[in-house]
């Protein structure tokens, strides 16, 4: 159990009265919660703090070899004025894992859940009220040892911060546009694709940046050795629906990151019935089934993306245009109960909400 200090601020900031032009990650809410580690001492010093920049030595082993991780999870507001989470034990599980990863030490379970609904409890008023709407938390840890030897560090901050956010993509919840990459990777087997680092984003930034001027929103990787089969977008899982069957590319070759709402995804469709399978899946067959009248649906998963349809997939030859460029059936139905448990207005029957007030 941490004994958590606070250390108000003087003044508090304006929220916004625009909740339609929130977006994503624009805004920081008043307070940050903070805490150091040190070989042989362990977690320490834990604080919430007026949000605002920190002091880190230049050397610092984070700003040369990379050493952190982060998280992503949100907090939602209901109908009736609760404040909850969803299943954020899982976004704790990975952020150990992905520290095991980066040889970071890991954080006790119980006060990862501890910090995160502590931050938000006392920022329960910036957790917007508009449908749609949510308060994402990003939790991260960073190496802070001041030297340039490249060896794990032995001093470590943990910090999370808050955003009140709208929808990932201008587009909202209409189909994105995605282009497949075939020149640059983001993962390799043995690597760090299954963990949630900053490196795996900052090696994807040349592929995104080809993608937006290009007219696309994101990228799709494919993997790295073959450049054949479908990895992942980046800043979500993917779904395709061929022939009735849901297919998403299994985790095994650990390229891709274990989305939470990737796998809330796979429990709710098949609770429904539906046939999920987790396989390896060459974007040949995508077009193939595209060619054939095969392919009904794709959409993207992820907790900023939510679910989001792919209207759009493009490679140097080929262009399929999914479902009309409409949002297909199962991922609106998917869109609705998995946003109705986060937001209180659908049965939590599989006991993901987590409430913090
Ligand atoms: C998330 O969905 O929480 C992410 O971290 C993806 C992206 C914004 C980097």
């Amino acid at each position: 159990m941490l004994d958590i200090k606070f250390y108000p601020r003087e003044q508090l900031k304006a929220k916004p009265t625009d909740e339609s032009k929130l977006g994503f990650g624009k805004i920081f809410t008043d307070y940050m919660f903070l805490m150091n580690y040190e070989a042989g001492r362990g977690w320490f010093d834990p604080r919430i703090v007026p949000y605002g920049p920190l002091s880190l030595d230049p050397s610092c082993m984070v700003f040369h070899y990379a050493q952190e991780m982060f998280e992503g999870l949100k907090a939602y507001r209901t109908a009736d004025g609760k404040i909850q989470l969803f299943r954020p034990q899982k976004n704790i599980e990975r952020m150990n894992n992905t520290n095991r990863r980066m040889c970071i030490p890991e954080v006790d379970p119980d006060d990862a859940l501890q910090a995160i609904k502590a931050i938000v409890e006392c920022e329960k008023d910036w957790v917007p009220h508009s449908v749609g709407t949510s308060l994402y938390i990003r939790p991260f840890i960073i190496a802070t040892d001041a030297q340039l030897g490249v060896h794990p560090s032995k001093t470590y901050l943990f910090a999370i911060i808050l955003s009140p956010v709208g929808s990932y993509y201008a587009a909202g919840i209409n189909p994105v546009k995605i282009f497949v990459e075939t020149e640059y990777v983001r993962a390799v087997r043995g690597g760090t694709g299954f963990a949630k680092v900053g490196g795996n984003y900052a090696a994807s930034l040349i592929g995104q940046a080809k993608a937006e001027k290009l007219g696309y929103a994101q990228v799709l990787w494919l993997d790295g050795i073959e450049h054949k089969y479908i990895d992942e977008v980046g800043a979500m899982n993917v779904f395709f629906v061929i022939d009735g069957e849901v297919i998403t590319p299994a985790l095994d070759e650990g390229n891709i990151l274990p989305g939470v709402t990737r796998a809330s995804c796979i429990e709710l469709l098949r609770s429904w019935g539906y046939k999920v399978t987790e396989r390896r899946l060459a974007l040949s067959e995508v077009i193939e089934a595209s060619k054939n009248g095969k392919l009904d649906e794709a959409f993207g998963t992820g907790t900023a993306a939510v679910i989001s349809p792919i209207g759009e997939l493009v490679d140097e030859t080929d262009r399929i245009v999914l479902n009309g460029g409409e949002i297909g059936p199962i991922a609106q139905k998917l869109y609705d109960n998995l946003t109705g448990i986060q937001w209180g207005t659908v049965k939590d029957s599989l006991g993901w909400v987590e409430p913090v007030i």
